[in-house]
């Protein structure tokens, strides 16, 4: 299949490359998307044939559900038995924007591979001009999971989704980069308290702000059997080919760390922030200044996509606060590491 990329500027009339994207989709093709997270891969939700070709390119596990996008609040009732308060205020005040809201599901309405069985779904509203034309034009829900291989890190540029899919499916619709790098929160608010299972860019701060009490599992919590969970956050996510370490944010501390790997031959990729410049990594990727944990967020899944790049053997990534957004950015990090910390003895390991 020959993969067509066609750059959307959002100052012109795009009206053309709309219809065509809406044509694919309603012939139950799959189309590459931007949103303000990060690109997505949608079907028609309520075409189980064209959902299973979501999975198909992915090489998605089937068991792991979809995001439905809609593009008003009001169709949310199309989709979900009763709407609870909190859900309502949440999307009045996050939507559009990055905040995925699971609730219970009308029965028989999306497609079977959206849910995978499950008696929920994930609905959300993205805050991207290119995507809320999309799906205004379309008048239909888009299931759309990240644009990228299953295991790879999600794409934030259509070279990305290029890189990963090209010639599996028909188009992509190039909208640059993406604003927060960062899939969306899921919040789950069919528990009590409703339960973060995937931080993102609406943080337990501002949820808590707006809807009180939010359980945001620590690590260990994640593991334990009665904690609410993403079916997708077991699998292994963002992982570049080289092995991931995280290390503290410590000058000294990194410096001895490249100086020990290069004596046992080690090719060292560094992800740390722009202060870290001068160390003697063999390859650098600047997070940006430390202070900017946006900027940070924004250029992590790029990063690790260009370690691929290099001949690096190892990568270390330097960790952050995981207050506000750096919830998300230690979730990411830490599966992109399978949790690996680099310690003074990895020679001996
Ligand atoms: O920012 C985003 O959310 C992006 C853009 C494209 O919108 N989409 C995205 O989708 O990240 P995906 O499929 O890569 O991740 C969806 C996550 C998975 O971990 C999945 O298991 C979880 O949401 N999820 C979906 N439906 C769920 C449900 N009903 N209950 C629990 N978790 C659910
Ligand atoms: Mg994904």
């Amino acid at each position: 299949m020959k993969t067509t990329c066609i750059p959307v500027d959002i100052n012109v009339d795009n009206d053309e490359v709309y219809s065509q994207a809406v044509d694919l989709l309603n012939r139950g093709e799959v189309v590459a998307f931007p949103t303000e997270t990060v690109y997505g891969l949608g079907a028609v939700a309520t075409n189980d044939e064209a959902v299973k070709k979501i999975f198909a390119a992915k090489g998605r596990p089937s068991d792991n559900p979809l995001i439905v996008h809609i593009g008003s609040i009001e169709e949310v009732s199309t989709y979900i038995e009763e709407i609870p308060d909190i859900a309502l205020k949440c999307m009045e005040l996050f939507w559009p924007g990055p905040l995925t809201i699971v609730m219970k599901a009308k029965k028989d309405i999306l497609a079977p591979s959206v849910t995978v069985g499950l008696s929920t779904v994930g609905l959300r509203m993205p805050d991207h001009a290119i995507a809320l034309k999309l799906l205004q034009t379309l008048k239909k829900p888009v299931a759309a999971p990240s644009a990228n291989k299953s295991g790879k890190p999600s794409p934030t540029k259509a070279q990305h989704v290029e890189e990963d899919l090209q010639g599996i499916i028909p188009l992509i619709l190039d909208g640059g980069s993406t604003g927060i790098g960062l899939e969306s929160t899921v919040l789950d608010v069919t528990v009590n308290p409703p339960a973060i299972l995937r931080p993102g860019g609406v943080t337990k701060e501002m949820l808590e702000e707006l809807i009180g009490e939010v359980f945001q599992p620590s690590l260990i919590e994640q593991e334990q059997k009665e904690t609410p969970k993403a079916p997708g956050m077991k699998y292994t996510h963002y992982a570049p080919n080289a092995p991931v370490y995280l290390i503290e944010k410590d000058k000294e501390i990194v410096k001895s760390a490249i100086k020990q790997l290069h004596q046992v031959g080690e090719k060292v990729a560094l992800l740390a922030p722009s202060q870290y410049l001068d160390l003697s990594a063999d390859y650098y990727f600047s997070f940006g200044d430390e202070g900017n944990i946006e900027e940070f967020g924004s250029k992590l899944y790029e990063d690790l996509r260009a370690c691929d790049k290099t001949n690096a053997t190892i990568i270390l990534a330097t960790t952050t606060s995981t207050e506000g957004v750096g919830a998300a950015i230690m979730n990411r990090l830490e599966k992109a590491a399978g949790r690996k910390w680099f310690t003074k003895d990895y020679a001996n390991n």
